[in-house]
């Protein structure tokens, strides 16, 4: 047998939303009439302006992809409000940047912190580092950060502090002082996850000036309609996103994903209609939910809604089994660390999906 590193036989398999694909196949459904509310997608489709740049862009794809992306990085620089130098762009989405982030700053035995539950992602990633998570506190119940419990994790060995607002998944935001707290107290790189930022109307790169250890991570997974394209980018201070070049694979942003982001940051319109159509499905499906008093629903401030199913004597497994029945795609919180078997996360989708599911989650639990 060949010799694999030691640290890859403790590293459990990450467990993703189920695809539409994978339901269809297991429960006897078409896949058109799968309602998938499970990974926090935009609802409405891509951009016109992508899938036409991307149908362009065939003719081209025997050509290597470009490994400057300059028109992107300045396109993205303008959207952000930051500089070209203070961006870098990942080709498997925000996803690929978290590992950079491992690459570049943390040795083997090093730590990092997350407050739990958060995206599970950053622990997934980073153990592939030999890198040790350390775990603060998100408070569910009050739906914030426990700031005292993430000064308190931050010593000597910390690398890497990820605080993600909103937070996935339970919605809630992250205080701006806080983050200033938690920038000043450390010269640690602190980094603030903003793939939902658009969906909250928030957003922190005004610290970015005054703070040279804040990197702020987004994504075009979400408001900007392309999961399917991996594209993720970075912002930080021009040293920080060189030395994180340097690690970076090359080529990992292919030229349909380039072609497509770029036509998509420019079609501002599309951003505003998207951005308001989650809002608008998601306000729908809060006062839907919270007719149902066996559910526990948090407000939330992106495009998803945590809710404790506990009332309806059901776990999150047994309940999303029989959503997926129905042909109802939810994600099961139950991996998440900080949560127990009670949870689930629900994504917005068209105001009609939406609707469907709450028919199907009231003939199910009342
Ligand atoms: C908080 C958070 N950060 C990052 C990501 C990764 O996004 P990407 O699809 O760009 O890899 C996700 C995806 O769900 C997320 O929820």
């Amino acid at each position: 047998m060949v010799k694999i590193r030691n640290k890859i036989n403790d590293i459990e398999p990450y467990v993703p939303g189920r695809s539409i694909k994978e339901i269809a196949d297991a429960y006897g459904l078409k896949e058109d009439e799968i309602i998938k509310l499970g990974s926090n997608e935009n609802p409405l489709g891509p951009s016109p302006a992508a899938v036409e740049a991307m149908e362009r862009e065939l003719e081209s794809v025997h050509r290597y992809p470009e490994s400057a992306l300059t028109d992107l990085r300045e396109a993205i620089a303008d959207y952000a409000g930051v500089g070209m130098d203070q961006v870098i762009v990942g080709g498997d989405g925000a996803d690929e940047i978290i590992d950079v982030l491992g690459r570049t700053f943390l040795e083997p035995g090093e730590s990092f912190v997350v407050p739990m539950p958060s995206y599970m992602y950053y622990e997934y990633t980073l153990q592939a580092h030999d890198a040790r998570a350390v775990h603060a506190r998100w408070d569910v119940n009050e739906n914030r950060l426990d700031l005292e419990s993430v000064l308190d994790a931050v010593d000597e060995s910390t690398r890497l502090v990820f605080l993600c607002t909103p937070n996935n998944p339970t919605g809630g935001l992250i205080d701006k002082k806080d983050i200033r707290a938690v920038l000043e107290s450390t010269d640690t790189l602190v980094v603030v996850d903003e793939a939902y930022t658009e969906f909250a109307g928030v957003d922190n790169t005004d610290l970015l000036p005054d703070h040279e250890n804040l990197f702020i991570l987004r994504t075009f997974s979400k408001v900007m309609g392309l999961a399917g394209m991996r594209i993720g980018y970075g912002l930080g201070d021009p040293q920080i996103i060189e030395y994180m070049h340097r690690v970076k694979p090359v080529f990992s942003l292919t030229r349909l994903s380039h072609a497509a982001a770029l036509a998509t940051i420019r079609d501002r319109d599309y951003i505003k209609k998207s951005t308001e159509y989650s809002i608008k499905s998601r306000e729908y499906l809060y006062s839907g939910l919270k007719k149902f008093p066996e559910l526990r629903v948090f407000r939330s401030y992106a495009n998803y809604i945590l809710i404790d199913v506990r009332g309806t004597g059901r776990t999150a497994a047994e309940l999303s089994e029989e959503l997926l029945r129905k042909g109802i795609i939810v994600r099961d919180c139950t991996s998440f660390t900080g949560l127990d078997e009670y949870w689930i996360r629900v994504s917005v989708g068209t105001l009609e999906e939406d609707r469907r599911f709450l028919e199907v989650l009231g003939e199910l639990v009342q």
